[in-house]
């Protein structure tokens, strides 16, 4: 990486100084979701219909030239140049060069070695249990893809332990067989407490199994190989990835040896050639067709401008059920900032909180929530045409259900739309005019479509590829910094004080990270701190 610091842009102006936010403020105020009229794109294999979005000629100018003001081309040309795009850590993200056809020769070699490795452990049939053990990026993108084309179920038993809980590793382990068990280790950091903790039982439930060579059993996936090594874990197990790939991006890096060992290495190979055509259409489509850009305009325009502070997420697709914590992380901790990147409030609403569900559970739990509630939530929903099942019917209801939810939320229905149903249901006009109210739905809100021609690898990747690369603009546009998480970081370092108080350390204990000392907990903190470490002592 020749990158330094200085190579990073000037930086941006607060929105509210820019003329350019304003125009695009008032624009998105005066335009209106036009039901009448259908706007879709084109974007390597996928179609994005955002009819259900406000447009106007205006705003479509307006956004342009906000984008112009941000230097969003000379940004986006760094960012897949390898430039330091992550200016709080002096980095770049480069996550687009693991998914390149020819990539550079560090990243060809572990992808070789990965699929070796995959390749070996197949011709000798070993390796009937995985045990992936992993959290936020090093855990999502990878249980999304087993669980994308291995709903069935694969020859190998894949299980996925995140959580620090006990119960989860306890879980995770219960009812295998430890001399044909594989533990996956993937932590880009390998410094994070849950992956280390888990990994630990998992070493000592091989031992007490009396596996000779425990650490035979482990892989490592990490940027930080030394500290593999120094875990106990032998070279030819540790897979590198680097520290120019952020956490939430390490889906296209060895992260996936698991999806490999799974569901196999073409799965890995067909999502990435889908995330590298989604870069290409997000590097050369001009904006009015650009997928990405598009959907982070529309997005800017539903949360700072017309003040939604969701975003729902409902895949229309069972097999993506995990395309929520997927999108969630990636959406949340990426734009979960309100400091620009010259150190200012960015004063618009930026990040939505992202949830969902997959549909049709969706509308048998929240889906009213958003009908009739009083906040209401852009959606985006993503479906296949093509099942890959054996009953027509459900895939038809399945479809008919996402168009029917969406028009909805478009169409609405009006008090008397609604008081015509009552009477035409034979209702006194008294009790007609009463229920009619109650079953009336705003309408006009906001959604995008995603439809995949069927759920393949390819699809998955440039789905994958297309929201990060949505992350991306709308950082761009409000001048943050979307690749930076440190947020998550300050509670992992107050957990690290709380531990060394449950654990019986004098509050004071030099250990401890400066600034979180008992006495400057909060009282309730204080309380369960003191309460908790009772059920500690030995
Ligand atoms: O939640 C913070 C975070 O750093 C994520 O960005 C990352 O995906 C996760 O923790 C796991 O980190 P690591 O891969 O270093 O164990």
């Amino acid at each position: 990486m020749s990158a330094t610091a200085s190579d990073h842009p000037p930086l941006p102006l607060p929105l509210p100084r820019l003329p350019e936010w304003a125009a695009f403020v008032e624009a998105a105020k005066a335009a209106s979701i036009r039901v009448n009229e259908l706007r879709l794109v084109t974007a390597a294999g996928l179609q994005l219909d955002l009819s259900g979005q406000r447009q106007s000629p205006a705003l479509s100018t307006c956004a342009e030239a906000l984008l112009d003001a941000r230097h969003f081309d000379t940004l986006r040309t760094q960012l897949l140049a390898g430039q330091i795009a992550n200016a709080t850590e002096s980095r770049a993200a480069w996550h687009t060069a693991l998914r390149e056809p020819a990539p550079t020769n560090e990243v060809a070699a572990e992808r070789r070695r990965m699929n070796d490795f995959v390749r070996m452990a197949d011709s000798e049939r070993r390796w009937r249990n995985i045990v992936h053990i992993g959290i936020g990026g090093s855990d999502w993108g990878v249980r999304l893809a087993v669980s994308a084309f291995g709903y069935q179920g694969t020859w190998r038993n894949v299980r996925f332990v995140a959580n620090i809980d006990g119960h989860a590793i306890a879980g995770g382990l219960a009812g295998l067989d430890p001399r044909d068990t594989l533990i996956v280790l993937a932590s880009k950091s390998f410094t994070t407490a849950e992956t280390l903790q888990n990994g630990q039982r998992a070493v000592e439930w091989l031992r007490a199994a009396g596996v000779a060579n425990p650490m035979g059993q482990i892989v490592a996936i990490t940027a930080k190989p030394e500290a593999a090594r120094a875990w106990g874990v032998p070279d030819a197990h540790i897979f590198k990835l680097w520290d120019w790939v952020g956490g939430r991006f390490s889906v296209w890096s060895s992260v996936s040896l698991t999806t490999a060992l799974a569901v196999g290495s073409e799965v890995v190979a067909g999502m990435l050639a889908g995330a590298v055509a989604m870069d290409a259409h997000f590097a050369q489509t001009p904006a009015a067709e650009n997928a990405p850009i598009q959907m982070a305009m529309a997005g800017i325009v539903n949360r700072s401008v017309l003040g939604y502070g969701s975003l729902n997420i409902a895949p229309y697709d069972f097999r993506l059920a995990n395309l929520v914590p997927y999108i969630q992380q990636l959406e949340m901790e990426s734009l979960g900032k309100s400091t620009a990147l010259d150190g200012q409030p960015v004063s618009v609403p930026t990040g939505p909180a992202i949830w969902g569900m997959q549909g049709t559970d969706a509308q048998h739990t929240f889906f009213q929530w958003l009908h009739q509630g009083s906040d209401g939530a852009p959606v985006d929903f993503v479906v296949c045409r093509q099942a890959e099942h054996d009953w027509p019917e459900h895939h038809k209801s399945l479809l008919a259900n996402c168009l029917a939810q969406r028009e909805a939320l478009l169409r609405g229905k009006t008090y008397e739309a609604a008081l015509d149903e009552c009477v035409a249901e034979g209702m006194p006009m008294d009790k007609a005019r009463w229920l009619a109210r109650h079953r009336v739905h705003t309408g006009g809100r906001p959604s995008n479509l995603i439809v995949l021609p069927s759920l393949t690898p390819y699809t998955l990747g440039s789905l994958l590829a297309m929201y990060e690369h949505k992350v991306f603009v709308q950082a761009v546009v409000w001048g943050i910094n979307p690749f930076d998480q440190w947020g998550v970081e300050y509670g992992k370092v107050l957990a690290k004080g709380i531990m060394a108080e449950l654990s019986g350390d004098d509050a004071d204990n030099q250990a401890m990270p400066a600034g979180n000392t008992a006495s400057h907990h909060d009282a309730s903190t204080a309380h369960w701190v003191k309460t908790f470490a009772k059920s500690f002592k030995v």
